[in-house]
């Protein structure tokens, strides 16, 4: 059975696992060495109830999480967020990411956000059709602005705007 909840620390080593997958073996993210626990707790404690994480658990294994990050720590930008979401490599094609992608956009619309933005690397055609999928629309591209694996990359923007 497949349950999705917010994230508590105890989930940070399943959290910080399946960054690293996509770390080491995708283009998704542009970090490009692998987290310790360690670091990623600064990044758990920049998260809360304005800026959730959830994940999502499976048998009670964590098998995905999405997170909606502060964009800026400029106190004009503070009801803009960006969204990040994982799943495990075994456990993609199965409906997992729909389901929190879903949840996390719920939970910004309780948190107050007003907008919700995507950098989304070119090529990864999943990602960009779940985002259209819950009503994401194109705003631009960056380009060149990545280089990873020996290959530049652009980035499309994407934003999600609540109706408030
Ligand atoms: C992007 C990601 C989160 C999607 O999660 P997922 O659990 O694999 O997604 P789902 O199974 O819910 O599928 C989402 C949609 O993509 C489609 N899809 C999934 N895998 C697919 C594949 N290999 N080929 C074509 N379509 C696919 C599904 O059919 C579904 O579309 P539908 O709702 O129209 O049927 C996941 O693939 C992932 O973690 N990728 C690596 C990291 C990444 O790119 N993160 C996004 C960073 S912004």
């Amino acid at each position: 059975m497949l349950i999705v909840r917010r994230a508590i620390l105890e989930d940070l080593g399943a959290i910080t696992e399946i960054y690293n997958e996509a770390i080491l073996k995708t283009v998704a993210t542009f970090d490009t060495k692998p987290k310790t626990v360690e670091e990623q707790k600064i990044w758990f404690a920049n998260h809360g109830s304005k800026y959730p994480i959830l994940v999502a658990e499976q048998d009670g294994l964590v098998v995905g999480w999405a997170s909606l990050s502060r964009w800026s720590d400029r106190c004009a930008y503070s009801d803009t967020a960006e969204i990040s979401l994982y799943v495990k490599e075994e456990f993609r094609g199965k409906g997992i990411g729909t389901k929190l992608m879903e949840a996390i956009i719920r939970e910004g619309q309780k948190a107050d956000l007003h907008t919700v933005i995507a950098r989304i690397v070119e090529g990864t055609e999943v990602s960009i059709h779940l985002h259209e999928s819950v009503g994401f629309e194109h705003i631009g591209i960056m380009k060149e602005v990545g280089r990873k694996f020996g290959k530049l990359l652009d980035v499309y923007l994407m934003q999600r705007t609540y109706n408030t």
